[in-house]
């Protein structure tokens, strides 16, 4: 017998199956020759939240969340931060290698010359109430896209798809600062292609009278780091709707928009957000032991705190802890930061925090540097949406190739009523 099998006793039937491991998986498709009667349909696995099965083969983002190791495509998440930058990186993600200087001076150009949006796009934009969510206005807008380029369902043909890839990349920024200058009341500021991806989005966001706007160095680069750290994190919750909408053959701008949507919520992008509004509502460092007191006695939870993967400290966390006091030297000091440097102190010695293996996550501390950089609250899950577009749609195109796709169609267990007549309620 192969040693990389699974025995399985049925000990309703006293039957014994065989079934292989494979990458420390077997499939699920395997335990439906486990039956009771010939006709049965056969075992099902029962996994809710998807919390242990895989649901694809991917090669390219690692993550082992015991020891807080993150990788892109076996680069460390600590070296693409400190050597690379957000276009690399997302060329990295969507092909598998660091481009050659002169692929990189190619990729670079097509981005830049795809950030204007169409005018109508900018209609709809217009057509938000002043205080609609700018997530909502991206959701909405990068879904109305796949109107704009009909071409775009054709995802089998190469050329086609790519041409989709570099304009969801290009112009996700511009949706984004377009949807804040709304809720502004500011007219709108066209891209710039003589400065970076990350300047140029600065300069969409912030450029007034000026005739050039010219974005800080520190803070650019800041933003840019930002950027490198959000741009993958294998099958989360976004990932996974991108790749399950996706799987019906939909145009990558409606899969996307699914992502938009999934990230949208606090308990995934939102908690960016969710953050800084905790840290507001705490006001000060002697009120944060009450704060978690609360949180203790079941109030609530610790935005900012806690993965699904990482039961170590997240190593994006550790970047940007770092970033924050750089981007300060040029903002001025935070006053948020005390407050949340109390609550990361006080929760690490906590029994409650050590024993559920709760850390600081990846939304801990963006907010914070978001906030001196002069975003506003309800922008920060949109500065999460933009770099995750290339991860989405490394993890979208990397579906499409996979021979083993297929529509994506999970079971359930029913446990509802069994077949009864219909009898009227009078
Ligand atoms: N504050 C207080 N308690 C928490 C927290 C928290 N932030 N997170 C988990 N717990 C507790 C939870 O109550 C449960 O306790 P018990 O065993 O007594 O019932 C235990 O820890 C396990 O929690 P869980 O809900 O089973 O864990 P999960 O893996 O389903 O949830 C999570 C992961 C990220 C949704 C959760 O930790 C959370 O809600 N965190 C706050 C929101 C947040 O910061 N989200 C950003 C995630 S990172 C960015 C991204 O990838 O989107």
């Amino acid at each position: 017998m192969s040693k990389e099998t699974l025995t399985i006793i049925d000990n309703r039937t006293g039957k014994s199956y065989e079934v292989p491991i494979t990458h420390e998986t077997i499939r699920a498709i395997d335990l439906r020759q486990i039956k009771v009667a010939e006709n049965d349909f056969g075992l099902m696995s029962y996994d809710p939240a998807t919390e242990n099965t895989a649901s694809c083969k991917s090669t390219i983002t690692f993550i082992d969340g015991d020891k807080g190791i993150l990788r892109y495509r076996g680069y460390p998440i600590e070296q693409l931060a400190e050597k690379s930058n957000y276009l690399e990186v997302a060329y990295l993600l969507l092909y598998g290698e660091l481009p050659p200087k002169s692929q990189y001076e190619k990729w670079a150009y097509d981005i830049t010359h795809h950030t204007i949006i169409h005018e109508s796009i900018k209609k709809f934009i217009d057509g938000f109430r002043h205080d609609a969510h700018p997530m909502g206005m991206l959701l909405g807008t990068v879904g109305a896209m796949s109107t704009f380029y009909p071409e775009a369902k054709n995802i089998f043909d190469e050329g086609i798809r790519e041409k989709q890839i570099r304009r969801l990349i290009a112009k996700m920024p511009t949706l984004a600062a377009f949807a804040y200058r709304h809720s502004r009341g500011l007219p709108y500021a066209y891209p710039d292609n003589d400065v970076s991806y990350t300047g140029n989005f600065l300069n969409m966001m912030y450029k007034m009278a000026e005739a050039k706007y010219k974005p800080n160095p520190v803070i650019e680069r800041a933003l840019d780091i930002l950027f490198i750290l959000h741009a993958d994190h294998e099958q989360n919750c976004s990932a996974n709707a991108v790749r399950a909408v996706g799987s019906s053959h939909v145009d990558p701008y409606s899969a996307v928009a699914a992502g938009i949507a999934a990230l949208y919520g606090p308990l995934h992008g939102g908690a960016n957000e969710a953050a800084l509004r905790m840290l507001v509502e705490i006001g000060s460092r002697d009120k944060v032991p009450e704060f978690i007191k609360r949180i203790k006695a079941g109030e609530g939870r610790l935005m900012g705190f806690g993965h699904r993967i990482y039961k170590a400290y997240d190593p994006r966390a550790k970047i940007i802890k770092e970033a924050a006091y750089q981007v300060f030297e040029v903002t001025g000091m935070n006053p948020l930061l005390e407050i949340a440097l109390e609550v990361e102190r006080i929760a690490l010695e906590d029994e409650y925090f050590i024993k559920r293996r709760l850390y600081p996550n990846v939304d801990f501390y963006t907010g914070l540097i978001y906030q001196s950089l002069g975003f506003p609250v309800d922008i920060f899950p949109v500065l999460f949406a933009i770099p995750r577009t290339s991860g989405w749609l490394a993890q979208w195109k990397e579906m499409l190739l996979d021979k083993e796709t297929k529509i994506v169609r999970p079971r359930q267990v029913y446990l509802g009523h069994e077949k009864r007549d219909y009898r009227s309620n009078d």
